[in-house]
């Protein structure tokens, strides 16, 4: 990606997605992270509910806090009922607690929980879900995930077809001059995230493309500049 790709007001963050490294040694993975000047690390939280896979809890992220505690912490709950989490996450030592808006629960109230702890507030929509649903949630978020992929697994095709609904976001941020970050999540690498930049995207969270990559520091100026 080139920077100039990057028409959006925030600067380009990699967030690689920990769900990608090797479980069973999470250190080595943290390690190649802790090694470059990356700023952010993306948390995937799954309950098999909301989506059809299992990933790792609160003890994960407190566990991981004090091995990286300069990295902020970008958690993704996709979750049912992330409502019933927000206090767990947020003492395993999360700085940004986003939550999906398709499940039934008190999203507001949530949202204000979250930034009441001091912590970024983020909201997320799955690729089939109208951005008019978050509408009534902008003033209340830091940021917006618009997810490239149907959330539940890494290592997905990026869906091109959500590269409108970024563009849409970015207009409704400038014409409201809301201060939220646009952040994709799903099958995102150099590549598509050039494409995502040109359309006002600025938080990019690499799993796959991040961990597998040659020169990671490459991927990294690639993505960030
Ligand atoms: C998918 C997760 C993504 C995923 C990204 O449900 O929310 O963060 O881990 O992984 P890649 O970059 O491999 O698509
Ligand atoms: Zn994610």
């Amino acid at each position: 990606m080139t920077t100039s790709a990057n028409i959006s007001p925030f600067a380009p963050k990699l967030a690689p997605s920990i769900l990608a490294a090797n479980h069973a040694n999470l250190r080595e993975g943290l390690d190649k992270i802790l090694g470059l000047p990356i700023e952010w690390l993306h948390l995937d939280i799954m309950d098999g509910h909301f989506v059809p896979n299992l990933s790792f809890g609160p003890k994960t992220i407190a566990d991981l806090r004090p091995m990286a505690p300069d990295l902020f912490f970008d958690t993704h709950l996709m979750l049912s009922r992330p409502d019933l989490m927000i206090d767990a996450f947020a003492d395993a030592g999360s700085n940004q607690i986003t939550v999906h808006v398709e499940p039934f629960y008190p999203i507001l109230e949530t949202l204000r929980e979250i930034r009441g702890k001091g912590l970024k507030a983020g909201l997320a929509l799955n690729p089939g879900t109208p951005l008019e649903r978050v509408f009534p949630f902008l003033e209340e978020i830091d940021l917006l995930l618009l997810m490239t992929v149907q959330p539940g697994f890494g290592g997905q095709s990026f869906r091109h077809d959500v590269l409108d609904k970024i563009k849409a976001a970015h207009e409704i941020r400038e014409q409201q001059n809301l201060p939220f970050r646009i952040e994709v999540d799903g099958g995102v690498d150099s590549d598509t995230a050039t494409l995502c930049a040109a359309a006002g995207a600025d938080s990019f969270v690499c799993g796959t493309a991040f961990f597998k990559a040659d020169n990671l520091e490459n991927f990294r100026r690639n993505i960030e500049g």
